[in-house]
């Protein structure tokens, strides 16, 4: 294990676990590790769903990886429904992994695709954790995301916003009227993520959420329709 790490093996893979939301779950290589921050953006769905969507909520976890949003959002929605998409098959086997252990494998369906496209029918919330590291700043990341973690998982495209771009074009033909947008963003991505929404979204109530290192961390795109 020490030689593992001296490697730079992250300690998460070494040991097959990582805790996010107060839940372990398995992780190997073929998905990144879940980041305390993306506990944010569960904490917001899980408050838009509350409020809004009370008695039963459909919602997605775009770019599911280990599984870890849409797992921690069911254990906590009772009333929900999630669609879990990723485009890597191997990612998606890691998840069913996950969603076996906690038991959710009737609430958390899997889909392999391409963002949106394997929806099967409107939802409330699309939530995603999409890449959005800048092609110019891959170079940049630790030995251990570099040399470990799936590049699948990390690139964004030249400004970081390639699939974000595409899920937001997509997002209309996929949601309820009254549905909501959550998505997870680089610190530096705010304003242009929140632009790019309201090109796409006009009428929406869009808010920038800072995490709490108060870096913003969590574009909502609320009332898509209203
Ligand atoms: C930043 S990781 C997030 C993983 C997990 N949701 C989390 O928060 O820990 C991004 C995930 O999006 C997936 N992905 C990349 N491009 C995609 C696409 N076009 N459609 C669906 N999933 C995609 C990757 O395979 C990866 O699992």
């Amino acid at each position: 294990m020490i030689q593992r790490r001296i490697r730079h093996e992250p300690i998460a893979y070494i040991t097959g676990h990582k805790e996010f939301f107060g839940i372990e779950f398995y992780v190997d290589p073929r998905v990144i590790i879940p980041r305390p921050e993306t506990e944010l953006l569960v904490e917001q769905a899980l408050e838009l769903a509350n409020r809004r969507f009370p008695r039963s909520c459909i919602s997605t976890d775009i770019g599911t990886g280990c599984g870890a949003i849409a797992i921690a959002l069911a254990s906590n929605l009772t009333q929900a429904k999630v669609y879990a998409t990723d485009i890597s098959a191997s990612a998606l086997e890691v998840a069913a992994i996950n969603c076996q252990r906690h038991g959710v494998t009737g609430q958390v369906q899997l889909l392999q695709g391409d963002l949106l496209d394997p929806i099967p029918e409107p939802v409330h919330l699309v939530v995603a954790n999409l890449p959005y590291i800048r092609d110019s700043e891959i170079a940049e990341l630790s030995a251990e995301s570099k040399l470990f973690e799936p590049m699948i998982a990390l690139a964004g495209g030249e400004d970081g916003l390639e699939w974000i771009r595409k899920l937001l074009s997509q997002a209309g033909d996929k949601m309820s009227q009254d549905g909501a947008i959550l998505i997870e963003i680089g610190y530096e991505q705010g304003v242009a993520v929140a632009s790019l929404a309201t090109e796409v979204f006009p009428e929406a109530a869009i808010r920038i959420v800072p995490d709490l290192s108060g870096h913003d961390r969590v574009v909502i795109i609320d009332d898509v329709y209203r």
